[in-house]
């Protein structure tokens, strides 16, 4: 069948600036592996237009988007509905357009979390877990170990009224822990997930956001960070035997969770983790 046609369906993400977004590349591949009527475009839409567009997208009917920055806390406040998720986060990277009535999903998390069972086999029920950061992505992902059973969510953060806030949103086993005190705890962590910027791109010397020398074997240590593939944490994670993964599986798998609430069929995701894969070689 010649795709697009008449009756394809319209996805896409809204952002600024998004015209170097991965998106287009990873959704189409998935589409077309999946064999799904849809196609997937990039739409730049300033700052304070999220509004107009979601006009847009009734009047068009556009089937879903992806919202990514700056739009994600102004589209929780606009859309008509809200996931559990990103009503707890106020801030949604993917909306649903059900027959005209516009639903915010937040797929972050749970796209954490799912990427851990793919490439881990690490399920967080029962589990220690610390989280260095609190800006959006480490809240998202607080919610899900919270949702995923963890024993333990320590969140350590340089802002302590934004760790508090993370903390919360882990539930029952969140805590707040001072970057002082990091080398305990992350002794005794199953799972070490940092969700701060530090280590992104190029430093000289390297910056790392906690001291390693706690790391050990054992132990899981994500970086959500994938420029670089191997950041200084990972690196230095590794040296001392810990298990590691940097932040191309959450990627995939967000856009994954994003597909099936789009297009209700079971996303390929080997394709797409290839599609990242190929985008940052
Ligand atoms: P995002 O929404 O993409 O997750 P963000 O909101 O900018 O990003 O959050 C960045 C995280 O990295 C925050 O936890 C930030 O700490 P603060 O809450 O104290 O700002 C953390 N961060 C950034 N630079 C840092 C640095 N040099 N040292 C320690 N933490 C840093």
């Amino acid at each position: 069948m010649e795709r697009p046609s008449g009756t394809t369906r319209l996805a896409a993400v809204i952002g600024s600036p998004v015209r170097h977004s991965l998106s287009p590349a990873l959704m189409n591949a998935a589409f077309a592996a999946a064999g799904v009527d849809w196609v997937y475009v990039a739409l730049e839409v300033e700052a304070g237009r999220l509004p107009d567009a979601l006009v847009g997208m009734r009047a068009l009917g556009v089937s879903g988007l992806s919202v990514t920055t700056p739009h994600k806390q102004s589209a929780a406040a606009c859309v008509d509905g809200l996931s559990e998720d990103a009503e707890r986060l106020g801030a949604v990277n993917c909306i649903v357009n059900e027959d005209g009535v516009l639903v915010g999903h937040n797929t972050d998390g749970g796209g954490f979390v799912r990427s851990l069972a793919a490439v881990h086999s690490f399920d967080p029920a029962g589990r220690r877990c610390v989280l260095l950061g609190a800006g959006g992505a480490a809240r998202s992902i607080a919610l899900a170990l919270g949702r995923a059973g963890a024993a333990d969510v320590a969140v350590v953060n340089r802002t302590r009224t934004r760790a508090e806030i993370a903390g919360d949103l882990a539930g029952p086993a969140g805590r707040v822990v001072e970057p002082g005190d990091v080398v305990d705890v992350i002794g005794a962590a199953d799972l070490v997930v940092n969700a701060t910027s530090v280590g992104m791109g190029e430093s000289s010397p390297p910056e790392l956001p906690i001291d390693p020398t706690s790391l050990h074997a054992g132990q899981l240590v994500v970086d959500i960070v994938y420029r670089p593939l191997v950041t200084p944490l990972l690196a230095a994670a590794a040296d001392r035997g810990a298990s590691t993964g940097n932040g191309v599986a959450m990627l995939a798998h967000q856009a994954a969770l994003q597909f099936e609430l789009w297009t209700g069929v079971e996303a390929p995701i080997d394709v797409m983790s290839s599609a990242v894969a190929d985008w940052l070689r």
